[in-house]
């Protein structure tokens, strides 16, 4: 099924805890869309750019320099997918496939963690572009323990990733693609490289939507 896109290219996201595998996967895929001539860029958020004043805003607080109380810190996280919102729909209008790790999913799992209300979280989330293919690694929070000690930001303990694995259950879409995280890495390329040239053929003579609206 390799073919080169006629239309817009696909949104395509990965979601999923910490340690869940998702950018080594969204690597992989990025490259295995390349091989089939599909012209795919890495997207991942947060954007960690020092030169961006969000961008800095969000690594002074995930490493604890700052603090912000939750909803500010949510705005943070949805204010960084709202400023690149234009640059993304110019580059799918161009026919350019995004592979996102991480999106608003994570912005409202990490919140919703945190204790605020879902829908509060995904209204500020309402006007962004949806994905075509969200893509979950599923992964429980004993799974990812046994892959290496916590780092030192702040969402990296135990209890936390155990809140937000609830928060993933909760959001969780009927039509996500669950890809269990502790399968052969080599097999779930290989399977996500499938849906994503599915997803493309089909997603290109649809017009983009919005998430919540
Ligand atoms: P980072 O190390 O950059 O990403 P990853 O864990 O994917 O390698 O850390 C980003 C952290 O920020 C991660 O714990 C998830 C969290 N996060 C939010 O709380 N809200 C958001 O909107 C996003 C995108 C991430």
């Amino acid at each position: 099924i390799s073919k080169k896109p006629r239309g817009r290219g696909a949104f395509i996201v990965l979601e999923g805890l910490d340690r869940s595998g998702k950018t080594t996967q969204s690597q992989a895929l990025v490259e295995g869309l390349r091989k089939h001539d599909v012209p795919t860029e890495f997207i991942r958020f947060p954007d960690r750019n020092p030169e961006n004043p969000l961008s800095k805003a969000i690594s002074d607080y995930l490493s604890s320099k700052t603090e912000l109380d939750a909803m500010t810190a949510h705005l943070l996280f949805a204010a960084q997918r709202t400023e690149m919102r234009s640059s993304m729909e110019a580059l799918l209008a161009a026919g350019t496939t995004l592979v996102v790790d991480r999106y608003s999913y994570s912005g409202i799992a990490y919140s919703m963690a945190k204790g605020l209300d879902k829908q509060w979280c995904s209204n500020v989330e309402a006007y962004l572009p949806k994905p075509d293919l969200v893509v979950y690694m599923e992964i429980t929070p004993d799974q990812a323990a046994l892959r290496g000690g916590f780092g030192e930001e702040r969402y990296e303990t135990r209890l936390f990733q155990e809140k937000v694995y609830q928060a993933y259950q909760a959001i969780k879409e009927d039509n996500w693609k669950v890809a269990a995280a502790t399968e052969n890495p080599a097999e779930i390329a290989k399977g996500l490289l499938e849906s994503a040239l599915q997803i493309l053929d089909q997603c290109q003579a649809l017009p983009l939507s919005r998430q919540y609206h």
